[in-house]
């Protein structure tokens, strides 16, 4: 059973802005004892903050999306800058890592992201129902009346799997259309059924392929199947949603917690966020290494009726472009978060560590009404003290998340006169 909070500090409320150094206490007092080195004039923390083992995240959180983190991650921040009832926001949320661990500790979730399919798979969780009123309503579909009318698609499925997953894309497509509420039990299908439309297992309603957030091309597929001798088997898709709903909600409901928003668009212009709505933001964006999510989700888009075409994904394959991103979203940030609130901004080690990305984050910032705390780099047992700074950073296995740790100060705010302004 998940228990919000326990056994974790006392949150910490973000209404007065926090001196520098009590952050730095606050935080090295988790885990092992903590490094600090200033790099130029960054001061970064190394430490093993979290690890993946030490607390079970939720099994809510238990669906696949390419290139997301850990819910360890943003739940170190919300229980340490956020209390109960705080809005926590990600404006790049993917599956919705950042506000499902917010709802679950009680704070208001916020999410954004280009992707449609980010809602569709964040909103289901925040409100889930119950596995009997899933198990009744999958009762109620006619799922031998399906029809296949994309035939390319049998190089996924066998002839009966994809007539019931017809069934099943008919069903919603007209009981919970994409814009709109629909209904929370249909729309939790929906999610499910996306998570289980093709995968490397039996539990997933296609024959062997690649792992669920990466799906190949019906051509591609059928180059697997040939090489490895294998033809679509029947799945029971009913089976398979009702047992990942069961697994899903196996850690107990969901907590209680003050109404979501999420919204669809870029996350440089979120006008439907209110200025100084939020007290903490924790987000990870596309990386320079390209993830191509329209393509990696195309099946997806196709069983939603998304057409992946519309969805608008810039690409940012130079740093000065991708600085630029970064830059416009830091600034929507300064309006949404209240002074005093918090940004931790998430970037992975990118072309081998020869690219520091926080230090791009960290220059974007500057002239921003922020103030630029620390970079946190969460070391994992495994990665050697070297790659922490892009030196000999050829080793694989390395795997460090770095966070730009920002404090939104008063300067631009609304009601502030000039003279409190900090600097
Ligand atoms: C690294 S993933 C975030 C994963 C997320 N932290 C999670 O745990 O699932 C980056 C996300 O940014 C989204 N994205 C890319 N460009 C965007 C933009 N300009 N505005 C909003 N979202 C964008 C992508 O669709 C992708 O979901």
């Amino acid at each position: 059973m998940f228990e919000p909070d326990s056994a974790l500090p006392e949150p910490i409320s973000p209404e007065a802005p926090r001196p520098f150094v009590d952050l730095v206490q606050e935080f090295s007092q988790f885990g092992q004892s903590s490094t600090q080195v200033s790099e130029g004039e960054i001061p970064y923390l190394i430490n093993e903050f979290w690890t993946a083992g030490q607390r079970q995240a939720h099994s809510i959180h238990e669906v696949s999306y390419r290139a997301c983190f850990k819910p360890q991650l943003p739940e170190f921040f919300i229980t340490r800058l956020t209390k109960a009832g705080d809005a926590v926001y990600d404006p790049f949320m993917g599956r919705g890592t950042t506000p499902v661990q917010a709802a679950l500790l009680g704070r208001r979730p916020i999410g954004n992201d280009i992707n449609p399919l980010s809602v569709l798979f964040t909103r289901p969780r925040l409100e889930p129902p119950a596995v009997t009123e899933v198990a009744r309503r999958l009762d109620q579909i006619k799922w031998d009346e399906g029809e296949i009318d994309q035939p390319d698609l049998l190089a996924f499925y066998s002839t009966r799997t994809l007539r019931h997953i017809g069934a099943l894309r008919k069903w919603l497509i007209e009981r919970a259309p994409l814009t709109g509420t629909p209904d929370p039990v249909d729309d939790w299908i929906r999610m499910v059924a996306i998570n289980r439309l093709s995968g490397h297992s039996p539990g997933f309603f296609s024959v062997y392929t690649l792992p669920p957030n990466q799906a190949v091309s019906a051509q591609s597929q059928r180059r697997i199947n040939e090489r490895r001798g294998q033809t679509p088997p029947d799945r029971d898709v009913k089976a398979l949603i009702l047992k990942k709903t069961a697994s899903l909600l196996s850690d107990g409901p969901m907590a209680s917690h003050p109404p979501s928003l999420l919204t669809t668009g870029t996350a440089q212009s979120t006008p439907a966020i209110a200025s100084g709505s939020v007290q903490l933001v924790v987000t990870s964006p596309p990386f320079l290494d390209i993830v191509q999510y329209a393509e990696d989700n195309w099946l997806r888009s196709w069983f939603a009726g998304i057409d992946v075409t519309s969805v608008a994904i810039a690409h940012h394959r130079t740093e000065v472009g991708w600085q630029h991103m970064v830059r416009d979203t830091l600034t929507e940030l300064a309006r949404v978060v209240q002074p005093g609130g918090h940004v931790a901004f998430e970037v992975g080690e990118v072309r081998n560590g020869k690219v520091l990305l926080e230090r791009l984050v960290w220059d974007a910032a500057e002239g921003l009404p922020f103030d630029r705390l620390f970079v946190m780099v969460n070391q994992q047992e495994f990665t050697k003290t070297a790659n922490c700074w892009g030196v000999k950073n050829n080793a694989k296995g390395t795997n460090t998340n770095r966070i730009v740790v920002l404090q939104r100060n008063e300067r631009g705010t609304p009601g502030v006169p000039a003279q409190r302004e900090r600097r």
